[in-house]
């Protein structure tokens, strides 16, 4: 029963399989993004009224752009247009939305749609939806380790004051508690160069649904998954 679930404080989510998804249902690609789109609309309302406190979702990597000008234009489009719609599902649900990753690359207006999610909803008090985009965990690490030599640089900093916490500190994730719960969709089982510092000791749960069929009795579902495990680490 859900009601009996230890919620994880942190999940965090490789959404895949749109592609495939597109594939299966003989439809063009970036109709399997839209359908992910779609489907991310519905899952931040439900892991809010589940009561997950942190929800990230990995929607854009820096290795994406790598793919065809077309597939990478379609997604530009999706994000433009389900910024208003997150808003709309953000404000209904008292979500706070952030987002992580190296935003410059994006068009201005893009720029400018995930500022305004961001300003909008910072008085909900709910739960932090996390997006990831042109996010890369070693692209992070690069610009926290230039962050801190600067300061090092700079004469604030010495090297032998850098802790852990300085570099938590330094990343796009400041302030957020690492997740507990990391979940990819569609069978593949790797990071992709997701949350790398963060992921140190979340548990991982991999499952063959491609993400536009990824529904709330999923996420429930890893969730017990995450309850059966035995979180003893680090000496506990
Ligand atoms: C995930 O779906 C969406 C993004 C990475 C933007 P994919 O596009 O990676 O789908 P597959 O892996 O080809 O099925
Ligand atoms: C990871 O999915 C990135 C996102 C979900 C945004 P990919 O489909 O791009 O990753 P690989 O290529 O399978 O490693
Ligand atoms: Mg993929």
């Amino acid at each position: 029963m859900e009601k009996d679930l230890i919620m994880p404080r942190h999940v965090a989510v490789i959404l895949d399989g749109n592609g495939r998804w597109a594939k299966e249902h003989h439809v063009p690609r970036k109709l399997g993004h839209k359908a992910g789109c779609e489907n991310l609309e519905q899952i931040v309302e439900d892991a809010a009224r589940l009561g997950i406190e942190y929800f990230t979702i990995y929607g854009f990597s820096t290795e994406n752009w790598k793919r065809s000008a077309e597939e990478v234009g379609a997604l530009m489009q999706l994000f433009r247009y389900y910024i208003g719609r997150l808003r709309d599902v953000a404000m209904a649900n008292n979500v706070r939305v952030l987002s992580i990753g190296e935003r410059s690359r994006f068009d201005a207006d893009l720029i400018d749609g995930l500022n305004m999610l961001e300003e909008v909803t910072s008085g909900n008090t709910g739960m932090t939806f996390v997006l990831a985009l042109n996010y890369g965990g070693r692209d992070e690490i690069t610009r926290a380790v230039r962050r801190v030599a600067a300061n090092v640089a700079g004469g604030e900093l010495a090297p032998e004051e850098i802790t852990e916490d300085t570099i938590s500190a330094a990343l796009d994730t400041a302030g957020m508690p690492d997740p507990d719960l990391m979940i990819r969709t569609s069978g593949e089982q790797r990071l992709s160069n997701y949350l790398l510092w963060q992921l140190a000791y979340a548990e991982l749960y991999f499952t063959d649904v491609y993400w536009p069929d990824f529904h709330k009795e999923h996420l429930v579902k890893a969730i017990e998954a995450y309850n059966a495990r035995n979180r003893r680490f680090g000496g506990r």
